[in-house]
């Protein structure tokens, strides 16, 4: 029997970091979902003392998650840990994480405090977190860069205290792999109690090293890591959930320890993620790069049709790549439709967002006469990213481009009960689409980011557009799909306008 590798998911509050990739409480609740489907053991739901946003999300996450532990973050003072405490209160199963940071530099320079009173107010804040759970998870932040002999010091007290879990993130990616498995090590060794507590390791990218050190030190005998779905993360990002996960399934035979992950969540996961943040995921990423499993040389190619193995070390079925398979069509009913939503794991909510959805299908299969899971998996994303009350809904469009002419668009808008129309000239008709919009809504927003993805093969694949505004410091990303581009970046236009408009949108988070 291997030892339980505990899988600990920080996208929605260490990725949340990663600059413009804010999201809202809907979206938050779309992934915890995704993440739970997935076997995640611990979900890092947010920091529900950055802001009553953070709050209320990390509050209703612990209140729809039954399966994953839900975490949430917290500096080691009082109030915080009373934030993360009655955000997480609602959870079957809660944990409250807090950190203090040790290293030389950051006790000096950021807390101005001497090592004793760091220990001092790490033992404190434990006590703090005991009061709302037993599930007590401790960081030393920066412990990457920390004295050993202090780090012992202060794991030593933090176990004492009824810390639960040990975290020793590498905060600034600083580590290679022998060096940090060997502090893992030293600590395991040294620390008295050290098997009282889960030992876990939290990796940041600056070096590229994140993955590599994270399993150097499961080696070492680490048994929880923290990671995140497409490597989102502060900087340079995080441990890549996909990659730990498939490298100790994939090499069963180095690693002395197995997760309870549904693999094939895997790519659903990435998308949802990235059409959520806006953050592309790089045609070569491992795992879940669009290339990932695709062989170009003939050379390959050839290999592979005589036998799998010869260049195929995972399986691309195994975490989640479905083969484009056409599920639906403009015939199919909504029995079928329904039944083709649950196969795939997409999460129904009510009949009437069921019978909206329906709506939406057939419209899509009369344009688009062969669906496919990518298909039905953009047009829930679509019809769950529009928030409830739309202040700005898009009703028609019309377009004209011709070679040597300026592209002209004309947009019919609704605003909040009255029906609008504008029509605006741009450098494309992307362009002049979204200037047409503005010249009716004056928003006052800079679009920071426009993305194009396709969302299967043929040119009559539907794209799927991301939009980033910015507003008096607020960051809201859009999302739209059509089987026409112009159509899919004025409703992502619309969508990011409509969070803007919210009042419940929030401030990008951070630390
Ligand atoms: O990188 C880091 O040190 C963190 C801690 C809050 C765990 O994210
Ligand atoms: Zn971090």
């Amino acid at each position: 029997m291997k030892d339980a590798l505990v899988v600990f998911d920080t996208t929605l509050r260490d990725g949340e970091q990663s600059p413009g990739a804010s999201m809202t409480q809907e979206e938050k609740l779309r992934i915890a979902r995704q993440l739970e489907r997935m076997r995640v053991d611990v979900i890092e739901a947010g920091f529900p003392a950055a802001s009553p946003g953070d709050f209320e999300a990390v509050r209703a996450i612990a209140g729809a998650i039954r399966a994953s532990t839900v975490c949430g973050l917290a500096r080691a003072n009082e109030k915080d840990i009373a934030c993360a405490g009655e955000a997480v209160a609602p959870a079957a199963r809660r944990r409250v994480h807090t950190f203090i940071a040790t290293s030389p530099i950051h006790m000096e320079k950021k807390l101005r405090m001497t090592p004793d009173q760091v220990i001092e107010q790490a033992v404190k804040a434990i006590g703090w977190a005991r009061q709302y759970t037993d599930d007590v998870e401790f960081s030393a932040e920066d412990a990457g860069r920390s004295e050993i002999d202090f780090l012992v010091r202060v794991f030593d007290a933090a176990i004492r205290a009824g810390a639960t879990t040990i975290n020793v993130p590498d905060t600034v990616g600083y580590n290679i792999p022998e060096q940090y498995a060997s502090t893992l090590r030293t600590l395991i060794e040294r620390v008295p109690d050290a098997d009282k507590a889960i030992w876990s390791v939290h990796c940041h990218n600056d070096l590229g090293l994140a993955v590599a050190n994270s399993l150097a030190a499961v080696v070492a005998g680490a048994r929880q890591v923290e990671c995140t779905i497409n490597g989102l993360g502060e900087r340079a990002g995080n441990a890549s959930l996909e990659e730990i996960v498939m490298a100790v399934r994939t090499r069963a035979d180095v690693f002395p320890v197995q997760t309870h992950i549904d693999t094939t969540q895997i790519v659903p996961a990435s998308r949802l993620v990235s059409q959520i943040t806006g953050y592309p995921v790089q045609p070569n990423k491992a795992i879940v790069g669009a290339n990932a499993f695709a062989h170009e040389a003939g050379i390959h190619q050839d290999g592979v049709l005589k036998s799998r193995e010869t260049y195929e070390i995972m399986r691309a079925e195994d975490v989640g790549w479905g083969a484009n398979k056409l599920v639906l069509g403009k015939h199919s009913g909504r029995t079928a439709f329904r039944a083709r939503l649950q196969e795939i794991g997409i999460e129904i909510g009510s009949e009437a967002r069921l019978n909206a959805a329906f709506a939406r299908f057939k419209e899509l299969a009369d344009k688009k006469h062969e669906i496919f899971d990518e298909d039905l998996h953009a047009l829930m994303s679509d019809e769950a990213a529009a928030p409830a009350q739309e202040y700005y809904r898009l009703l028609s469009t019309r377009f004209h481009s011709e070679t040597g002419e300026t592209p002209q668009a004309e947009i019919m808008l609704a605003i909040g009960d009255e029906e609008t129309r504008s029509s605006a000239t741009g450098s494309g008709p992307v362009d002049a689409a979204f200037k047409a919009i503005e010249t009716r809504v004056a928003s006052g927003a800079t679009l920071l980011l426009y993305s194009v993805n396709a969302i299967t093969t043929g040119t009559d694949a539907q794209g799927e557009v991301t939009v980033r505004l910015s507003r008096d410091g607020r960051i809201a990303n859009g999302q739209g799909a059509d089987t026409d581009i112009i159509v899919a970046s004025a409703k992502a236009y619309l969508n990011a306008l409509n969070k803007l408009h919210m009042s419940s949108e929030r401030l990008n988070p951070q630390l």
